[in-house]
């Protein structure tokens, strides 16, 4: 396949140029900022110029990983965030069906407010707690109203990120490596998928030609206090460092639903195994970390 990643500097557009070409494909990204590792990476200065890049044909997928993806900084601007992620996905799946490309949407489990006693469904209706999570529903509808066959995963994932500071995975490794005092929370569960899984299943899907919306996270919900205690685990570092603490005590956080447990049923009825565990993508994580950092080059780390 030839893939557009939209958003090709992000914590998930960055990993895709690693990932997809070491699937045998090719890639083709966007982004604001130059970056050298990117492999056929266009630089745009305004997001308008997107649309014009799609419609060159260059493609067969469009994945657009653009987004404010940060609770915080939605809620202190939520027209931009409203901007990027509810209207600009929609005109980009528009323009990915004018050439005939499948259309790639990531979005979020950040649609519901973790009030359910039980897993989300793809058919549950959602209720986002946040800025984030209402622009990101809107968004979803954008896509759908633009382009039916479209492909739309709600996602979690964890992942290294090029700084070494971002992502929930460095925060535990660092924080572990040093034993820096932290605060794991018990009430903030996720079903959090490796961004390796994640990309295999999206490649899957999309040569399964499957189109709609899916869940593509880990089989295994975990709180964020079992998550570090795990990477501590299978990293061969201590836990000590961490205290057991409680999202709903935090300050200075966005709202954010507590248990946004998703269900896998769906996506792995489609595809036809499970879904792979969150300690199994910790496990890849780290037996990929040194090549992930040779792609970001010393200059990035
Ligand atoms: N991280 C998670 O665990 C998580 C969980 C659920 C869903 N998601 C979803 O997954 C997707 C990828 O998230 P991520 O964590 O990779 O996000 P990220 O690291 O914040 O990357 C976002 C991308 O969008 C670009 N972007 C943002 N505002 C822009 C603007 N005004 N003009 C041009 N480009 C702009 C960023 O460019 P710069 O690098 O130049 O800022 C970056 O390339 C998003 O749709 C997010 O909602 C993520």
């Amino acid at each position: 396949m030839k893939l557009l990643v939209l958003g090709s500097t992000g914590f998930l557009g960055s990993y895709l140029g690693f990932a997809l070409p070491r699937a045998g494909h090719e890639v083709l990204g966007v982004s604001r900022r130059d970056v050298g590792y990117f492999p056929n990476n266009t630089v745009i200065t305004d997001l308008g110029a997107v649309e014009g890049i799609i419609r060159r044909g260059e493609c067969d997928t469009v994945i657009n990983c653009v987004a404010v993806a940060s609770h915080e900084d939605c809620e202190k601007d939520p027209e931009t965030a409203g901007a990027i992620n509810s209207v600009f996905p929609g005109v980009w799946a528009s323009a990915a069906t004018e050439i005939g490309a499948r259309f790639v949407h990531i979005s979020t489990d950040a649609v519901f407010d973790g009030t359910s006693s039980g897993l989300y469904g793809e058919n549950d209706e959602t209720h986002p707690e946040s800025v984030y999570g209402s622009t990101k529903a809107r968004g979803e509808q954008a896509v759908f109203g633009a382009n039916p066959h479209a492909l739309v995963l709600r996602v979690n994932f964890f992942g290294w990120s090029r700084s070494h500071k971002s992502g929930i995975l460095d925060f535990f490794v660092n924080a572990f490596t040093n034993q820096l005092p932290i605060t794991g929370f018990q009430d903030y569960v996720v079903s959090s998928l490796y961004m390796g899984h994640l990309v295999d299943v999206m490649v899957e899907l999309v040569e399964k030609k499957q189109s709609g919306l899916f869940h593509a996270v880990s089989s295994t919900p975990l709180s964020k206090y079992d998550f570090g205690q795990m990477v501590a685990r299978c990293a061969g570092l201590s836990a000590d460092s961490m205290a057991e603490g409680l999202l709903v005590e935090a300050t200075g956080l966005a709202p954010r639903g507590h248990d946004l447990s998703l269900s896998t049923a769906k996506i792995e009825s489609t595809l036809g195994h499970s879904m792979p565990s969150t300690e199994a993508g910790v496990v890849r994580a780290l037996a990929e970390r040194e090549a992930l950092m040779d792609y970001f080059g010393p200059h990035e780390r």
